[in-house]
């Protein structure tokens, strides 16, 4: 290691070729600018559990680009799907239902019973801005109550800084909320004043913002999987669902990334507490551009309220898209085969590759602890998994995790190269591929 197939000269010469090319035509030079980070690798192709750049190196991947690839990159029953789904003639009709739309949306409800009605959109972030909205419609309030650590997406209502210094958020404050702080220019003033933040796993707080505001939602993602991988405590989510009936609030489970990945049920069949309106996305279609917003029937049925004053809207010219319908149901029948035998392999893996972390740290005698979810993972370089944004700013050694994340690209292991990223195994990971990432890591370590 690392397994370079060519790579001659300067490690990342081609992919800093193909950066400055880009710079002269696209707006920063990336498309989705969450993905400008150092270094700045392009990479050109995948396949199961690895990635290669546009240097010839080949790297056993975990990042998953943000993580739908729950069964692998480029997986070929689903890719197959998408094929066949073309030679059938399945198209982009744009008028009336189609029987693909229809199977999808029975597996969906099938797998998730609280989905009792749904809608499909093409991302988790236009899935969140309808579940809003609807909330907003179904309540006759405006206000939306967010998760400090969070992320929901990209638009106004839940731009927010998801890492934000302690200096900047100020400290603990229990009851009580912090402020919304944009993660973009141009968002109204008007819009943020309509929206809360609470720490993760303080049920007080949102009962003293419940109690004090008009809140339409809460939306929150049931574990917080954009600053690592962070639990709720036990009763928390159960605690939440109970002040939200209180209180007339929609209560939103955002399983953008949680859902078909922490189980075929989403983390909701893990907590056992059913949500008023729940977002999917992701690993719904393992990799194909998809997004599920669904829940109790009532609120739905808003969407085609008969009353035009009542009514929400959802239109989109690619909404239910056959190409990516066939990889969500390709996805979805696999996930759900043999009574989710997948679920029990991606659990032997990640316990396997958590196991031999911990080893790893504690020879070296780092403090450092592995939180993981099935296949969702992160290591916090502390002595304990945080329980919310300030434990996780106060305690992870962010600079370690920096330099260990650089020496493992370096061997051959891409994970995001920022700090408290999730990790993701996929079903296409072999215990061979655990155990060269172990063998990996212990050299990269020697580096840090
Ligand atoms: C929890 C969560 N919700 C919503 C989104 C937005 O989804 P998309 O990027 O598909 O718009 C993301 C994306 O990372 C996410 O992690």
């Amino acid at each position: 290691m690392p397994m370079a197939a060519s790579g001659t000269g300067k490690r990342h010469a081609e992919s800093e070729a193909l950066l400055r090319r880009g710079e002269a035509v696209i707006a920063g030079g990336v498309v989705s600018l969450n993905r400008k980070v150092e270094p700045g690798i392009a990479f050109v192709r995948a396949r199961g559990s690895r990635i290669w750049d546009a240097d010839g190196f080949e790297y056993i991947d975990y990042h998953a680009a943000f993580a739908p690839h729950l069964l692998g990159h480029n997986d070929p029953e689903v890719n197959g799907a998408v094929v066949q789904a073309m030679e059938d003639g399945w198209s982009l009709m744009g008028s009336g239902t189609t029987p693909w739309e229809v199977r999808l949306a029975e597996l969906l409800h099938e797998a998730v019973p609280s989905l009792e009605k749904l809608q499909l959109t093409n991302s988790g972030s236009e899935a969140t801005a309808h579940a809003i909205r609807l909330s907003r419609a179904w309540t006759g309030r405006e206000d939306v109550l967010l998760m400090l650590g969070g992320y929901n997406g990209w638009h106004n209502d839940v731009a927010r800084t998801v890492m934000p210094s302690l200096a900047e958020i100020g400290p603990r404050v229990s009851p009580g909320e912090y402020r919304f702080l944009p993660l973009s220019a141009g968002i109204p003033e008007g819009v943020r004043q309509r929206l809360h933040v609470v720490n993760f796993n303080d049920a007080a707080s949102v009962e003293d913002v419940l109690r004090r505001h008009p809140i339409a939602c809460v939306l929150m993602e049931p574990v917080l999987q954009n600053v690592g991988v962070m639990p709720p405590r036990p009763g928390y989510l159960q605690e939440v669902r109970r002040l939200c009936t209180r209180y007339g609030a929609t209560l939103v489970f955002d399983e953008v990334k949680t859902g078909f990945r922490s189980a075929l049920g989403g983390y909701q069949s893990i907590a056992g507490v059913a949500p008023d309106l729940s977002v999917f996305g992701k690993a719904v279609a393992n990799g194909y551009p998809l997004g599920v917003i669904g829940g109790r029937a009532e609120i739905m049925n808003l969407f085609d309220a008969k009353e035009s004053a009542r009514r929400v809207l959802i239109a989109g010219t690619y909404n239910g898209h056959p190409m990516t319908v066939a990889a969500a149901i390709a996805t979805l029948e696999r996930l759900g085969r043999d009574d989710g035998e997948i679920y029990r392999t991606l659990e032997a893996r990640g316990a396997r590759l958590q196991a031999g972390l911990e080893a790893l740290y504690h020879e070296k005698g780092w403090t450092a602890v592995v939180s993981r979810i099935g296949s969702a993972f992160c290591t916090y370089f502390s002595d304990h998994v945080p329980v919310d944004w300030h434990d996780l700013a106060a305690s992870h050694d962010s600079d370690l995790d920096r330099r260990y994340r650089r020496e493992l690209i370096n061997a051959g292991i891409y994970h995001f190269p920022l700090p408290a990223k999730q990790g993701s195994i996929s079903a296409a990971h072999t215990e061979d591929d655990i155990d060269r990432t172990l063998e990996m890591t212990r050299e990269a370590m020697s580096r840090v």
